[in-house]
């Protein structure tokens, strides 16, 4: 087999007809502006990014016009970046102007977007040093929302092959995520809808890349310890909200705590919270009926107080796009 070598036609030519992809918009530090041509949308391979899994990243989302936590996400990005001796060089207010301009291009209203701060291009050791300047890129996607009857069915879940992080590398969000593709592999390959990982001493931890939650027999809320999870958005915003079902009565209290296997499959509810999923409720676990194996009252209630907050213009989570 004799290889090609192609010239600028040949990959203008290829490069053409790659572009029948569905992303909307993309801002480049390596280009120092934004594209709305797919076929542009790469990143230098001798970024620290591509080969070394050297950068952070977040994913939010934005519906009828708002953004869904953005500072928030801006916020844990900044920390994330902190944990790895990531120095953004940019504030946050310019960081979230550069994703205000970026989602503006995408004109769109609904859409997701990822954003990834690499350590940068430089050279193909694993020497972060040999990287100038950190890299920023930001993808504006379609939103593709879960399935409607999820909710009302629930989904199913089993406890991952693979352990999760230890505590360190669990809290920050590093494109580094073997761990969490290897989970959605053993999801797919054992014909589940998610996994949840246990820590090195059996406590249920989170899913690939989505916290749970579970309702105890006397109706609390079991928050996996912050320990060894992702600080979730959307599970810190729960958390608020789910003040007033406390309220009310419908849960006795709030717990963050070390969840164990027993008791994760005593729960009478169980739920992924996320991004995009929102909160999505577990019907089985190991093939074992949660609760009565379907998705229960609390985190629907739940569910709609998150979806609620996210359809509302005075939710402080809320920003608009055109800001
Ligand atoms: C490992 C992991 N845990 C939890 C979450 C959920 O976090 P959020 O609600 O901020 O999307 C994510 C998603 O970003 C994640 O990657």
């Amino acid at each position: 087999m004799q290889l090609p070598i192609l010239s600028d036609n040949d990959l203008n030519q290829i490069l053409n007809e790659k572009q029948k992809t569905s992303y909307l918009a993309m801002y480049s530090s390596y280009f120092g502006g934004i594209t709305k041509n797919p076929k542009w949308m790469m990143l230098p391979i001798d970024d620290h990014i591509v080969h070394r899994g050297d950068g952070v990243f977040e994913a939010f989302k934005f519906l009828d016009a708002k953004i869904y936590g953005l500072n928030e996400h801006i916020d844990r990005l900044y920390r994330s970046a902190a944990t790895i001796e990531l120095d953004p060089q940019h504030s946050k207010s310019e960081i979230k102007e550069i994703i205000l301009q970026t989602v503006r291009a995408a004109q769109t209203s609904d859409g997701l977007v990822r954003l990834y701060l690499s350590r940068g291009p430089g050279g193909f050791t694993t020497n972060p040093y040999d990287c100038a300047k950190p890299g920023l890129y930001i993808v504006v996607t379609p939103f593709v929302a879960v399935a409607p009857e999820k909710y009302l069915k629930g989904v199913t879940a089993k406890i991952s092959k693979y352990q999760a992080k230890d505590s360190f590398y669990s809290q920050i969000k590093s494109c580094n995520y073997l761990q969490n593709v290897l989970m959605k592999k053993d999801a797919v390959d054992s014909g589940v809808d998610f996994t949840v990982a246990i820590d090195s001493e059996g406590f249920i931890t989170e899913g690939s890349t989505e916290n749970c939650a579970f309702i105890s027999s006397d109706n609390e809320l079991l928050i996996p310890s912050f320990a060894n999870t992702l600080r979730g958005i959307t599970l810190t915003r729960m958390i608020e909200l789910a003040e007033s079902l406390v309220k009310t009565g419908e849960i006795k209290s709030i717990r963050e705590m070390r969840v164990s296997q027993p008791q994760a499959f005593a729960a009478k509810e169980m739920a992924f919270v996320g991004t995009t999923l929102d909160v999505l409720p577990v019907r089985s676990l190991n093939n074992q009926n949660i609760g009565e194996g379907k998705a229960g009252p609390i985190f629907q209630k739940l569910f709609k107080l998150i979806i609620e907050d996210v359809a509302s213009r005075d939710s402080k989570m809320n920003t608009n796009i055109m800001n």
